[in-house]
């Protein structure tokens, strides 16, 4: 059998963060920024796992991993208890990756045999910036052991096989943290835009449209756990004011999914984006989730007419700028990283899970 290559891109919050957890609609995208695996079928029942961005490199006896009866799959948090001494990766992201593959790997043997593989996955994600960089990598092993063990039918372009590696997908997740959205490895399988509101299934949205941006990463690390907890803080002090913002960041996703499905030209688009855009920002800055640095950002970039966000929890992290056709992209790049962001120039709304 031959070697293929399967990749997954990451994810953008558009609109909607934090209001999302008091059950309002958040509109996120597909960031052109992609991890990538090559995965090598072997004839000798080994399986390889090579992570060189977070020094993984393990070989273990595919017939002494467990094979993970259905039953088992309940509760991907214990695969630590099934798998943990055999690893031999020290705590941390290389070893979470190497559970989740471990898990994902455990489920396929209980459906194809113990196939062995060699699989490298390399990623432009930055980790930990919000950009659902662990996502991506659990669809690319989601993808890539489904298609080694001849459970898609079409290389994951039809909707049946889009399911079954999202599904997948989800199950690496929870191995990794626990208790998922759903939201980032459904972005990363379906690509586009999608919305999502706490308890449904996440929405593809029929989009026809791409947005040019500018991802800059702030380097000030966040806590979403302490952000959310001061907006919560926030609204229990002031829940007249507060309940307005998170339904006016509501009507912001409400019109984003709106403009995504509608043909409207490239003009009259970016002009109603880039209205929401900054809408968007300052509500969240009125929340109290922005940050010297993320002001910084959008001051920069306003200053030449492209409008910027806080994506994800703030406090730090990424900011999200809108690029116009016409816009300067470059130069706005040049200025942020000359104050020490990283800037990324990519694509929102690209394709997803690709193999
Ligand atoms: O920074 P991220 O991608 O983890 O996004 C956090 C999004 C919040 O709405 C602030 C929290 C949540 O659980 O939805």
């Amino acid at each position: 059998e031959a070697p293929f290559v399967v990749s997954a891109p990451g994810k953008v919050i558009m609109f909607g963060e934090h209001a999302v957890v008091y059950g309002k609609t958040a509109i996120a995208g597909s960031v052109d920024m992609r991890a990538y695996g090559l995965a090598a079928p072997r004839s000798d029942q080994q399986v390889r796992l090579v992570l060189p961005d977070i020094g993984v490199d393990v070989q273990l006896d595919a017939t002494q991993l467990p094979r993970l009866a259905a039953g088992d799959l309940a509760h991907p948090g214990d695969v630590e208890a099934l798998v943990g001494q055999r690893i031999g990766v020290p705590d941390g992201p290389g070893r979470t990756a190497v559970l989740a593959f471990a898990y994902l790997y455990g489920r396929l043997c209980a459906g194809s045999g113990a196939p062995g593989l060699s699989l490298c996955v390399r990623s432009l994600l930055p980790v930990g910036a919000g950009l659902g960089s662990s996502a991506a990598y659990s669809v690319v092993l989601a993808a890539a052991l489904l298609q080694l063990g001849g459970q898609l039918q079409a290389l994951g372009a039809t909707a049946a096989d889009r399911r079954l590696i999202n599904e997948w997908a989800f199950q690496g997740e929870q191995v990794a943290h626990g208790t998922p959205s759903g939201i980032d490895n459904s972005v990363a399988t379906y690509g586009g835009f999608l919305e999502y509101t706490r308890g449904r299934d996440p929405l593809p949205l029929p989009s026809t449209h791409a947005l040019r941006v500018l991802i800059t990463n702030t380097n000030v690390p966040k806590s979403t756990k302490a952000l959310v907890a001061g907006v919560r803080a926030l609204r229990d002090a002031h829940p007249a004011v507060v309940d307005h913002i998170l339904d006016a960041i509501h009507g912001i996703s409400a019109t984003a999914s709106a403009l995504f499905q509608s043909p409207a030209d490239g003009g009259a688009l970016e002009r109603q984006m880039s209205d929401i855009v900054r809408l968007n920002h300052a509500l969240l800055s009125a929340l109290g989730v922005s940050h010297p640095a993320l002001e910084r950002v959008r001051d920069i970039t306003a200053a030449r007419h492209m409008p910027s966000k806080l994506t994800g929890a703030g406090g730090g992290g990424c900011a999200l700028t809108l690029v116009p056709a016409g816009a300067p992209a470059a130069a706005v790049a040049a200025e942020l990283a000359a104050e020490g962001f990283c800037c990324y120039e990519t694509v929102v709304g690209g394709p997803g899970v690709a193999i």
